[in-house]
């Protein structure tokens, strides 16, 4: 058994953008630019959009982070983001899902330039993927393509089942999987809580992808011998033990499940630090668009 070491990779990764984005400033005098925009002040989004920017800045990305009140109206947002399409040094535009209620989260996500939807949400983007064409790739199934492969996981004809079909993860990896190119070319199962007895999907599974958003839910009984398992849950479960009183833990019961697989992803430390690594080289991408450049 293998563990899917996360931490390594996505450092590995921002290295390597680092040495692309010095090159960058050098040759062009510009460097890539993030927007990342947060309404309200949910705790969990609020974590996620300043480890965003952190990283941004780490390696050497121009970062804005725009902390809006709850109580903005959708025209305002939709202003706002018309203004960052048109900005020269914003590249990325992220809008941190959820929204409030008062907003339509699609006019939002139509509102941003496909060339600048380095969260792959536009319809077009979405609609690229499915068809094969190239693309921004949402950043969390992204990162699970890139593990796989810097990991050299066997993928080609392999059984893929994803439980959960949200449009952020599920959804896209299943649609990243399918694809007919390296990497991919899996057979693809997507399962969800619909499904009146969902081990008998899960146990078929040679690559279980978890993004269900219950703490603890796939366990040992429910997976084969030899499974690979990428966990992309995030769930606070109560700790008495630890001072904040909580701990993070995923959807994958990991101690009991690690005993039978072959590889898996750890929470934290698997897949939710990808999601920040491949945020930025789809920024990095954009930019490369964006400007005409050549990496
Ligand atoms: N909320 C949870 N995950 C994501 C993400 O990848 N992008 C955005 N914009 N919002 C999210």
């Amino acid at each position: 058994m293998q563990i899917i070491d996360g931490k390594e990779i996505s450092g590995r990764i921002k290295e390597e953008l680092k040495i692309n984005v010095d090159q960058l400033k050098m040759k062009t005098g510009k460097v890539p630019g993030l927007v990342t925009i947060l309404v309200g002040d949910n705790p969990a989004s609020t974590f996620y959009v300043n480890s965003k920017a952190k990283s941004c800045k780490e390696i050497g990305m121009f970062s804005q982070v725009d902390l809006l009140d709850e109580s903005i109206s959708e025209m305002e947002l939709l202003q706002l983001i018309e203004k960052y399409n048109n900005d020269k040094k914003i590249h990325g535009i992220l809008v941190q899902l959820p929204l409030p209620k008062h907003i339509d989260e699609d006019k939002i996500i139509e509102a941003i330039s496909p060339s600048k939807d380095v969260d792959g949400f536009h319809p077009i983007s979405v609609g690229k993927l499915v068809i094969g064409k190239d693309t921004f790739l949402p950043c969390t199934p992204y990162g699970i393509l890139e593990l796989l492969k810097r990991y050299k996981i066997e993928t080609k004809g392999k059984h893929v089942v994803v439980v959960g079909r949200s449009n952020i993860v599920g959804k896209p990896a299943a649609n990243i999987m399918l694809q007919k190119k390296e990497g991919a070319n899996a057979i693809v199962t997507v399962c969800h809580s619909a499904a009146e007895d969902l081990t008998q999907y899960t146990k078929q599974a040679d690559i279980l992808i978890a993004a269900i958003g219950k703490a603890n839910f796939i366990t040992a009984d429910m997976v084969k011998e030899g499974v690979v398992v990428i966990d992309v849950g995030i769930n606070r479960v109560e700790d008495t033990a630890s001072k904040k009183g909580y701990k993070i833990v995923g959807d994958v019961d990991f101690e009991n499940v690690k005993a039978k697989s072959s590889y898996i992803t750890p929470v934290p430390g698997g897949v939710g630090l990808m999601t920040i690594a491949m945020l930025l080289r789809n920024t990095y991408e954009a930019f490369l668009k964006i400007e005409n450049v050549k990496s």
